[in-house]
């Protein structure tokens, strides 16, 4: 007898993803401007999603696109270093305050980032990995994406104080990209 139900393939979990990141960034734009706490939490909750979809994809998706793409080298360094520059963006955001000058410009062009790296993997990337693998390798990709995910930052830490919870924890001093990544890549264990 199993209770488990037909896994997610890995493509349309990573499309959930981008839809949910993508209505947080039109609540944020809608915001536009704003100071509040608000703001604030909601910018650090795209913030953390964004990072675990990121190193999902790097653990699991982009070595399945080196080799079973015939330019998949291409297309994963290029999304990798895509990658880099929204995280770069992320870490400037993370010092920043919705008071602070700098904070929205730097929220518009992390938006515009991520919109142009999604529109990317949705256009090119994925019709051709979904071509290129069976559904059973997808799920099982899926699968492996969904579970990296769960790791460390939505676990409550049972030495912390309930402020600051897992993050808080795991490397105190780092920012919160670092703290995400560090606990999704095992780097913070
Ligand atoms: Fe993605």
């Amino acid at each position: 007898m199993s209770t488990s139900t037909t896994p997610t393939d890995v493509i349309t979990f990573l499309i959930e993803q981008h839809n949910e990141v993508n209505d947080m960034f039109s609540q944020l734009e809608q915001m536009d401007g704003a100071t509040d706490d608000k703001v604030q939490q909601l910018a650090e909750q795209v913030v953390t999603s964004l990072v675990k979809h990121s190193v999902a994809e790097e653990i699991y998706l982009y070595p399945t696109v080196r080799k079973v793409l015939s330019d998949g080298d291409d297309i994963a360094d290029h999304e990798l270093s895509e990658h880099d520059e929204a995280e770069q963006t992320m870490k400037q955001l993370e010092e920043l305050s919705p008071a602070d000058e700098q904070f929205w410009p730097t929220m518009h062009e992390l938006i515009g980032e991520i919109r142009h790296h999604v529109a990317d993997e949705e256009n090119d990337l994925f019709p051709k990995l979904r071509a290129a693998c069976s559904e059973a390798q997808l799920q099982e990709l899926g699968r492996k994406v969904e579970q990296v995910q769960k790791v460390a930052p939505t676990r409550p830490h049972p030495a912390s104080p309930s402020e600051g919870g897992a993050l808080a924890a795991l490397a105190p001093g780092a920012g919160l990209v670092d703290r995400v990544r560090d606990a999704l890549s095992g780097r913070g264990r």
